[in-house]
């Protein structure tokens, strides 16, 4: 068991850093590539536990895949190109993203295949996902009838779907894309708004998927893919890993940052209008479009006065993976803030809404908490001088980055137990943060 100690704030910093590649890009990025017709390369493909969980898993599927100076190759076989055998188990350890995404590529294996994964998403909803890839023809066996292990039997005769995604799950709504692309006929997938990565590279690969953005939902088509052509990407940085970086400049004196090259496809910056909103001086400089994504460097400077916000609920989907390190800024803020509709949280790699709350309370700020939502009362004197242990979080990786930032900006001695789980999405997190110490 790993476990770190904070014993100091950080001091001022003026700096530029690169934090890793997309997570979600990296793991969509492996899979279209096992999918394509020939080798595929990636530049900057992230080197963390889940991306590492899918290679293995499309190795055991029959693909080829090599890693050499950070260039990873993928010998893609084609669209129908896995080779399947008898009584596999696929093992998706602490990834949702690919334990759900992969059994939209599962639902026409001609053998039963068995889908297992860690103690954290062993806990979570897999119902939700087959559900809708039941309609297409496959069958499931659930533990409890809700979650891993399953087993999946795809079906030869797979049928077109309409799909109601209300939940603004993209994990979802990616996995029915995957199923469209193997089932004869035309899928329509109605979904409430959720990142889009799958569908632009999609559209950048020229497949048949047509995007009718509405107001709260998209329209979404599919039809059967018959070739996929290899795709070269240079994986740009993650904003959901900048986001440690953003708030713990925003919460410190006197310092500013620049976070280069980083992913901010409009549906998943809710965290840099949040911030904002709250009083933080944020930029983009040199936004360019890569292969259908938008990319910019990030500037920010420390905050001299945030203010509560009353977050609107239109903003949760795009930061659904930063809540816990904005309620960082909420704890610092003038003023209560409330989060609302946020049920969702407590669906992620721990009970997230709990464990926002519980930080916050060790910290010494008061909250009000319901299934949904979370009233954080500010207090911007907050300093720490008591010792606080952060432990048996499930090694959900943001509770972990989340207590770092808060032993750094808050003050306090922080122990912090399962430091490993940071492997998940971000493995040199701390070497940054040591970066910025210097
Ligand atoms: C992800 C979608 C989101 C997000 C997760 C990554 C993806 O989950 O929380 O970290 O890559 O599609 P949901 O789709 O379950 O909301």
């Amino acid at each position: 068991m790993s476990k770190i100690k904070i014993k100091n704030k950080i001091k001022s910093f003026k700096k530029s850093i690169i934090v890793s590649g997309d997570k979600s890009l990296s793991i969509r990025w492996v899979l279209f590539a096992s999918l394509a017709n020939g080798v595929s390369k990636a530049d900057n493909l992230l080197m963390s536990e889940d991306v590492f969980a899918a290679i293995k898993v499309l190795k055991k599927l029959g693909i080829k895949i090599d890693i050499k100076n950070n260039i990873c190759k993928i010998y893609g076989r084609g669209i129908e190109g896995f080779k399947y055998k008898k009584n596999i188990t696929l093992n998706a350890k602490n990834s949702g993203t690919l334990g759900r995404l992969i059994l939209g590529l599962l639902i026409n294996a001609p053998y039963p295949i068995k889908l297992i994964g860690d103690k954290s998403l062993s806990k979570r909803d897999f119902k939700r996902i087959a559900d809708p890839l039941s309609k297409f023809g496959a069958t499931f066996k659930l533990h409890k009838n809700k979650g891993l292990p399953l087993t999946i039997s795809g079906s030869k005769k797979l049928q077109s779907i309409y799909y109601d995604e209300k939940k603004g799950s993209a994990q979802c709504k990616s996995a029915v894309i995957f199923g469209a692309m193997r089932a004869n006929g035309l899928t329509l997938i109605k979904a409430r708004k959720s990142r889009n990565h799958t569908e632009l590279l999609c559209k950048y690969l020229k497949l048949p998927l047509k995007v009718k953005n509405k107001k709260n939902y998209d329209l979404i088509e599919v039809k059967k893919v018959k070739k996929i052509k290899p795709l070269n990407y240079k994986i740009p940085s993650d904003i959901s890993s900048s986001a440690f970086f953003l708030v713990l400049t925003a919460l410190t004196k006197d310092s500013t940052l620049l976070i280069k090259n980083v992913n901010i496809n409009l549906s998943r910056i809710g965290i840099i209008t949040i911030l904002k909103k709250m009083g933080v001086n944020i930029q983009f400089e040199n936004k360019k479009n890569y292969k259908g994504e938008l990319v910019a460097d990030i500037s920010i400077t420390s905050a001299t006065k945030l203010k509560a916000i009353n977050c609107p609920k239109h903003l949760n989907t795009g930061a659904i993976d930063e809540f816990l390190i904005i309620f960082l800024v909420a704890a610092k803020a003038h003023g209560t803030s409330y989060f609302k509709d946020i049920g969702e949280l407590n669906q992620k790699e721990s009970p997230r809404l709990k464990w926002g709350a519980k930080i916050l309370n060790k910290m010494g700020i008061k909250t009000i908490t319901t299934d949904n939502s979370i009233k954080i009362f500010g207090n911007p004197k907050l300093k720490i001088n008591k010792k606080i242990i952060i432990k048996n979080y499930l090694k959900d990786h943001r509770v972990f980055m989340t207590s770092v930032i808060a032993g750094l900006t808050f003050g306090g001695i922080w122990e912090i137990h399962d430091s490993d789980s940071v492997k998940t999405s971000f493995p040199k997190f701390l070497d940054i943060i040591h970066d910025l110490k210097k």
